[in-house]
């Protein structure tokens, strides 16, 4: 049967989380249609970040600071002028938030208070209750979304494809979330996919659970260049309790003083880097693998720092370990290194613009050059906002002001559901073979299997943008011979200069390189 097409008059908004919601309130008065796995706010990397956003707010800092800390931390691939372009108008969006009505924590001066994270040069990250900064910034924006009129939201949606024409994306393939229904084409006058990034490929992960580098792959599918992709952040501190995906246990508690200790009560840290807990993420989560790989049990002590002020000061850390059987305030919290952040993603220009026209990205989902081989904490959020208006604001140049109706999906009886088995296999190639550490027999390896998990899925959409995302990762940490931030090779531990460039790859060439994997026995 021939896919339904609604031609919506608006521009289509893929994903939910602070990028989204940012970018259709910067589009207002243009008519938008955001499409919303789950109920708006639910199921959002955004709504799940525990740090806050950084910037330079304190009279001691500056963007110029925070930009070379943010150029230090990438090893040798952020874009210096995107990192001070960035950093610059940091200020401003915390602003904009505060005046949203975000709840950022402030002294009694008024002035924000800022906690400091790992590989920053001082205390620059606004908060909002310890931990809650991601929730409630999201909750002030839902609140302005539904006060906003041109912006429409679609619940219970999941983008499945794009449809591309004359190398111009003109519409978005979507199904119910539940994949209770086939897919509907929904045309429009402008795409925007800020679906987040790509942490649940990996069966150890932070992100929430239906982020699997979908979106990713559906614009790799249509032809978009992807650059980075082999840089996934992993985060040290994920609490290892069993639960998928692993809580987070935010880096602010190393920041507070919080320290890593092993099974015999030894602090490793100080041995591997000056740092010490607050070294750069990457270094800090190879050592916690190492430790862990070793069985000496990593985990991290708040008791001497905290003590029972944790239970107030970060409360989803406090209820993580209480649902686990921890208590904190007279046990030391296990943890594990987990996938928590692609740097990868579709490649954009400084306006969010993606190599293909008609489709621009923004937050996790694309790669700006902020973050390079390795994420300056906080920083996430950070670009989200940067790039969400940028690409806003582009958008809107090209659009003239028509007014559009809601948009009403006709029911498609059918549906497709990805097979929770496949799923769970793919996640596990990547985690044992893509993972903290790697080398190019367990990249082959991951190549073939991933290739073979495909061959099984009977062309669910779906499971084929994971699998596209799955192969661009594991092509580019192939072919990149070297070890820069959070790309770490076994065979290759150097880092070499030569390399100091972003990688940029179409999924043809992935498939190629998979290809020549898996036509070669070794
Ligand atoms: C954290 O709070 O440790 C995570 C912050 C981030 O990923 O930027």
């Amino acid at each position: 049967m021939k896919m339904p097409v609604v031609d919506t008059g608006r521009v289509i908004i893929v994903g939910a989380g602070l990028g989204a919601l940012y970018a259709a309130l910067h589009l207002a008065p243009h008519p938008v249609v955001m499409i919303s796995p789950e109920a708006l706010g639910q199921g959002a990397s955004s709504a799940w970040a525990q740090g806050g956003i950084a910037a330079a707010m304190a009279a001691a800092d500056s963007p110029e600071a925070h930009a070379a800390d943010t150029v230090r931390a990438g090893a040798g691939t952020v874009d210096a002028d995107v990192a001070a372009s960035v950093t610059a108008e940091a200020r401003a969006h915390i602003l904009e938030l505060t005046a949203l009505g975000t709840p950022f924590d402030r002294d009694a001066q008024g002035g924000y208070v800022l906690s400091r994270e790992a590989a920053h040069g001082l205390a620059r990250v606004v908060r909002v209750r310890g931990d809650q900064a991601g929730r409630e910034i999201m909750a002030a924006l839902i609140a302005e979304v539904a006060r906003t009129p041109s912006v429409q939201v679609l619940e219970g949606v999941m983008a499945v494809g794009l449809q591309a024409q004359e190398g111009r994306v003109v519409g978005v393939a979507v199904a119910a979330a539940d994949g209770a229904s086939d897919p509907v084409m929904l045309r429009g006058a402008a795409v925007l996919l800020a679906g987040g990034g790509s942490g649940g490929l990996y069966a150890l992960t932070t992100n929430p659970p239906r982020i699997r580098g979908q979106v990713i792959g559906m614009a790799a599918r249509a032809g978009a260049v992807i650059a980075d992709a082999e840089f996934v952040q992993f985060h040290p501190t994920a609490i290892d309790m069993g639960e998928d995906p692993a809580p987070l246990a935010t880096e602010a508690l190393r920041g507070g003083g919080a320290v890593l200790i092993n099974r015999d009560g030894l602090r490793f840290m100080q041995a591997v880097h000056p740092d010490a807990e607050l070294a750069p993420r990457d270094i800090v989560a190879r050592a916690i693998f190492a430790e862990t790989q070793a069985g000496r049990r990593p985990m991290l002590d708040t008791r001497a720092a905290l003590g029972a002020e944790i239970v107030e000061r970060f409360p989803a850390v406090a209820a993580a370990c209480k649902r686990g059987g921890i208590d904190p305030v007279t046990q030391p919290i296990p943890v594990a290194a987990a996938a928590h952040y692609h740097m990868g993603g579709i490649a954009v220009t400084w306006e969010g613009r993606s190599s293909l026209a008609g489709l621009w990205a923004c937050g996790e989902a694309s790669a700006t050059g902020l973050h390079g081989a390795n994420r300056l904490a906080s920083n996430g959020l950070l670009e989200a906002l940067v790039y969400g208006r940028r690409a806003a604001l582009d958008i809107a140049q090209g659009l003239g002001d028509a007014v559009a109706p809601p948009v009403v999906l006709p029911s498609v009886p059918g549906g497709q559901h990805p097979d929770p088995d496949l799923i769970a296999q793919l996640r596990q190639v990547m985690t044992e073979n893509v993972g903290v550490v790697r080398d190019a027999g367990g990249l082959k390896t991951a190549l073939r299997r991933i290739a073979a998990l495909e061959a099984q899925a009977f062309g669910d959409a779906n499971f084929l943008n994971m699998t596209a995302t799955a192969t661009l990762i594991a092509a580019a940490a192939l072919l990149r011979e070297e070890s820069r931030g959070a790309h770490c090779r076994r065979d290759f531990p150097q880092v070499n200069p030569a390399l100091a460039k972003p990688s940029r790859l179409t999924l043809a060439e992935a498939l190629a390189q998979r290809q020549i994997v898996t036509e070669t026995q070794e």
